[in-house]
């Protein structure tokens, strides 16, 4: 059997180390021809290839990125999309399709395998948001990144008797914010599930400040809002899945904190600083479990599943009771935030 990898959307720490494991058990345990889908969807609309032999995987556990290079490529919304993946797939004798993707990327995967192409999925996002799977890989890499800003910040914050913001990723839900805002000890976490009166906001900083607590340190998701208003965009465009070009938040809040405070602010947005680099040990082993379990899943045709962890096992779902079912954050958490933060 020949098995086709791509990895789409956005990247996250622990891709290679999902590609070693599919290939590695794929021609060792199984004997399969194992090939390299370029650039996620775009790579099988426009066939472009690499080969993906067991020299191509060596050194890749500890590198971030992806060597496949990824892409937010639809093909549903290009001319003639779904049938150039399909002759791309008979073209090149693929047989099964391993995606590593967040929803949009396994969305394609789902609709491509109602066109009859057998895909398994793997659950990628920093933002954690994929429903049935209690992490994706990559999450946990990006907060430690936020956690370290965040001690970082205090630290200044403290000396300079100043307020920081801290702008970080995650478009829908605000699961980095919120577990890196509890592991970092932030004093306000503003996240897109609960939109914020920033007028609380400043009251909780100037209560601090009557307390002896000259600093704080806000963490806010760049998908927060306050209340009744619309996201804070970069700028007017969005990508081929609709999604918009979020930023800024962290300067309205920042702006708003100091003019109604009074007290000297800066904001940092920690950006994709957040998306590079190398995963940490946990999204290592997270990410070659998963892969493990993608390559078997194909040897059972398994097809139109995605590999998940609930608990500590992983386990096998359904695409399409996945898709578009945004796993929002874990509100026994936020509550837990709330105790040390306004
Ligand atoms: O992959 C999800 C994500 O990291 C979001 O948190 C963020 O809004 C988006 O990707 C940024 O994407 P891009 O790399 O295209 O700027």
């Amino acid at each position: 059997m020949k098995i086709g990898v791509l990895s789409g959307g956005g990247d996250a720490p622990g891709i290679n180390a999902v590609i070693r494991a599919v290939v590695r058990k794929g021609i060792r345990n199984y004997g399969y021809e194992m090939i390299g889908i370029k650039d996620g969807w775009w790579g099988l609309v426009e066939g472009s290839f690499m080969s993906l032999d067991l020299e191509a995987i060596s050194g890749l556990l500890p590198r971030g990125g992806s060597i496949l290079g990824t892409s937010r490529t639809n093909p549903f919304k290009r001319e003639g999309g779904p049938q150039k993946v399909l002759d791309n797939v008979k073209k090149n004798g693929i047989d099964a399709v391993v995606v590593i993707g967040g929803d949009d990327t396994l969305g394609v995967a789902h609709k491509m395998g109602e066109l009859g192409l057998p895909c398994v999925g793997v659950p990628k996002t920093i933002d954690n948001d994929l429903g049935l799977t209690d992490y994706t890989f990559g999450f946990q890499t990006a907060v430690h990144i936020a956690c370290e800003a965040i001690d970082r910040l205090h630290t200044t914050a403290e000396a300079h008797h100043r307020v920081m913001i801290l702008e970080v990723m995650g478009r829908y839900t605000g699961w980095i914010a919120l577990e890196a805002g509890i592991a970092g000890g932030a004093d306000v976490v503003l996240i897109p599930e609960k939109p914020f009166d920033i007028n609380e906001v400043c009251q909780y900083i100037e209560q601090r400040l009557e307390r002896g607590k000259a600093f704080s340190l806000v963490v806010v998701a760049e998908g927060a809002k306050p209340k009744g208003a619309k996201n804070i965009v970069y700028g007017t465009g969005s990508d081929e899945f609709g999604n918009p070009r979020l930023g800024g938040v962290g300067y309205y809040v920042g702006k708003e904190i100091e003019r109604c405070t009074g007290i000297e602010t800066r904001v940092v947005v920690l950006g994709h600083l957040q998306r590079g680099g190398s995963p940490t040990a946990f999204d290592r082993v997270l990410a070659t479990r998963y892969g493990i379990a993608a390559i078997d899943s194909v040897h059972k045709g398994q097809f139109g599943q995605m590999v998940a962890l609930k608990g500590n096992k992983i386990v096998s779902v359904s695409l399409k009771d996945v898709i578009g079912k945004r796993k929002a954050v874990n509100l026994e958490l936020y509550e837990i935030a709330k105790v040390f933060s306004g």
